[in-house]
């Protein structure tokens, strides 16, 4: 740890010792990390990294139809390090539902989504995401849909 010290406004200094005790803190100390770590985080939120995105995408398939679970199961592995994790529902007899958590480079994600859209079998694919919470949400462009 290393120690510093500090002006503040008196009426800033009251408030926030205010705040601490309305909030249980023991320590001022303790109370400053914890606001440094809030501006911090606040900071980086609104800082956008261009690109960094967590998402969803759903697809629908026939699973008796030829190779597409295996070439499905192959582009995923590829993706693994986009890839949070993923669902499968039995929808009907016929088709199948996955459900792919996804988390990172927006490009990747896209690249991930198209590949599995041009395979024969698959009939469904939305991939829908949004800031991934280490960048700034652009509230014009943090729900896109793609299909
Ligand atoms: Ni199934």
């Amino acid at each position: 740890m290393m120690r510093i010290s500090m002006s503040l406004p008196k009426k800033l200094l009251a408030d926030f010792d205010e705040v601490l005790k309305n909030r249980g803190y023991q320590s001022r100390s303790k109370g400053i990390r914890d606001a440094l770590q809030d501006y911090i985080v606040r900071y980086q939120w609104m800082n956008e990294m261009e690109g960094d995105r967590i998402g969803i995408i759903t697809i629908i398939y026939d699973h008796y139809y030829s190779g597409v679970m295996e070439n499905l199961a192959e582009i995923q592995h590829q993706f693994r390090e986009e890839i949070t994790t993923s669902m499968h529902i039995h929808m009907t007899d016929k088709y199948c539902m996955e459900i792919i958590v996804v988390n990172g480079d927006i490009n990747e994600i896209k690249e991930l989504t198209e590949k599995m859209m041009r395979l024969k079998g698959v009939e469904h694919v939305k991939l829908t995401s949004t800031a991934n919470g280490k960048e700034f949400s652009d509230p014009e462009h943090s729900h896109p849909h793609y299909y």
